[in-house]
Order: structure tokens, then C-alpha cells, then sequence
């Protein structure tokens, strides 16, 4: 009809319009320069015979991935090499699945920015001193079995179970601040020497989380719990773990 065609008229110069921009950005793409960087990655796989250790390089270009670190190996295992292994879940720095470590430093590679020095290889390795599964996954299986022993939960009198709210005072529950945000992710105990060569004190904040608890009952037996050669005095305050939180807490306040 002809109210029809006038519309498709109307319609034209903007359908036109947006197929010149389509255009012009192609263009703009193609002028872009690559910007490559390489990145040095840790790669084993103990259950094949014969394999050793050895750092694999891969380079690619930045224009065409994310900016973090997880987007690079997410892009190499898309696009290069499907056999590379690591973890991820959440991407947000809330599981601590991604924990590696990057030119020496413990990290979560979810929200690391990559380093656009194109000049400096990145070089990634599973978090140290930890024995490997495959490539960049370590085996958590201690750390899982540390905090579990400490239980990591409110020990409350269990004849007032189900019978009334666990209240706390605005004070009390600020002091778990600093505390409480700790997703396990291992960066901190796995950065300490004192860990490397006891094994012990990794949990130490998050019993000291659990046992300031204003609603926990049982604080004397969290204090007993913690009296043995294995766990308080397996940390010699050096430190590392607070420089190394990805969470910028200071374990320096559960030691002290
Ligand atoms: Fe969950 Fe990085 S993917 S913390």
C-alpha cells in the first residue's frame, strides 16, 4: 500500500546509515595492529609416563581477548591448545578456584589484570610447593582436609537448637571484618615458607574467625584445639600470607 512504501522510504537512510558505520568499523579493525604478547605456561601431566615439567609459550593478541589473565588461558585452551588445564568457576574472585601463581606472586587469575607490557612474558605456574594434578591445578586435597579440621562453623549449646535467633551486637559482628571475606582460595598459606616446610597454620584466620564469633559457646575448646606442635606455633609471623591476599586481608590480626 502506499502507506507502507512511505514507511520503507522513511526506514531507508537509517537501514543505510547503519551499513556504512558496519562499514567503517570493519575498516577501523582491520587497521588495528596486533598486540601480542606471550605467555610462558606451566604444563606436567603426572600420569603420563615419561612427562617432565616444562614451560610452553603461547602468544596472542590482545585486541582479541578479555583483560584478565583467566580470558588469556581461556582464549589459548579455546583457540590453541584444548589440552590445557586449569580451574575456574565464578570469575568474580568468589570460589578461589582460580588461584595461580604469576611471575612469582600467588593470585586469582579471574580479576588479575593482564600486563600489557608486550615485551614481558607472562609466566604462569599452579600455586608453589603444592603437589600437581595436571598443568596449572594443584592438589588442594590438605588445605581442603586442614579446614576441615577445624570446623568451621558456630559451636553452639545444642539444647537451645531451633529455639531462638543467634543475635549479635552491630560491635561484635564488625569485628569479624577482615575475617570473614577469606574464600579459601590458598594464595596466602601457599606463599609462606613456614607452610611449605610444616605444613601447618593455614587455617589459623579462619579459626580466629570462627572462635571471636560473639554467638559461638565454645571458646575454650577452640583455644585447646589450637595447642599443639602442628598448627599456632607452625606460623612464624613471617608474613607472606598478608602481602599475598588477594583480598587485601591481614592475617597479622588472627596472629597477634
Ligand atoms: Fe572464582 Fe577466580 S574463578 S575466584
Amino acid at each position: 500500500t502506499a502507506a507502507s512504501d512511505s514507511m520503507a522510504l522513511r526506514r531507508a537512510p537509517a537501514l543505510l546509515g547503519f551499513q556504512v558505520q558496519a562499514c567503517q568499523g570493519a575498516q577501523t579493525a582491520a587497521a588495528v595492529a596486533p598486540h601480542l604478547k606471550k605467555f610462558a605456561i606451566y604444563r606436567w601431566d603426572p600420569d603420563k609416563p615419561g612427562d617432565k615439567p616444562q614451560m610452553q609459550t603461547y602468544e596472542i593478541d590482545l585486541n582479541k581477548c578479555g583483560s584478565m589473565v583467566l580470558d588469556a588461558l581461556i582464549k589459548i585452551k579455546n583457540d590453541m591448545d584444548a589440552m590445557l588445564t586449569f580451574q575456574r568457576s565464578c570469575q568474580e574472585s568468589i570460589c578461589g578456584s582460580c588461584a595461580m601463581n604469576i611471575n612469582g606472586v600467588n593470585m586469582l587469575v579471574c580479576t588479575r589484570r593482564i600486563d600489557y607490557n608486550l615485551s614481558k612474558v607472562s609466566k604462569i605456574y599452579p600455586l608453589p610447593h603444592m603437589y600437581v594434578i595436571k598443568d596449572l591445578v594443584p592438589d588442594l586435597n590438605n588445605s581442603y582436609a586442614q579446614y576441615k579440621s577445624i570446623q568451621p562453623c558456630l559451636r553452639k549449646d545444642e539444647s537451645q537448637e531451633g529455639k531462638e535467633q543467634y543475635l549479635q551486637y552491630i560491635e561484635d559482628r564488625e569485628k569479624l571484618d577482615g575475617l570473614y571475606e577469606c574464600i579459601v582460595c590458598a594464595c596466602g598459606s601457599t606463599s609462606c615458607p613456614s607452610y611449605w616446610q610444616n605444613g601447618g597454620s593455614g587455617v589459623l584466620m579462619q579459626a580466629y574467625r570462627w572462635m571471636i564469633d560473639s554467638r559461638d559457646d565454645f571458646t575454650e575448646e577452640w583455644l585447646a584445639q589450637l595447642q599443639n606442635p602442628f598448627s599456632l606455633y607452625r606460623s612464624h609471623t613471617i608474613m607472606s600470607c598478608t602481602r599475598t591476599c588477594p583480598k587485601g586481608l591481614n592475617f597479622r590480626k588472627s596472629n597477634s
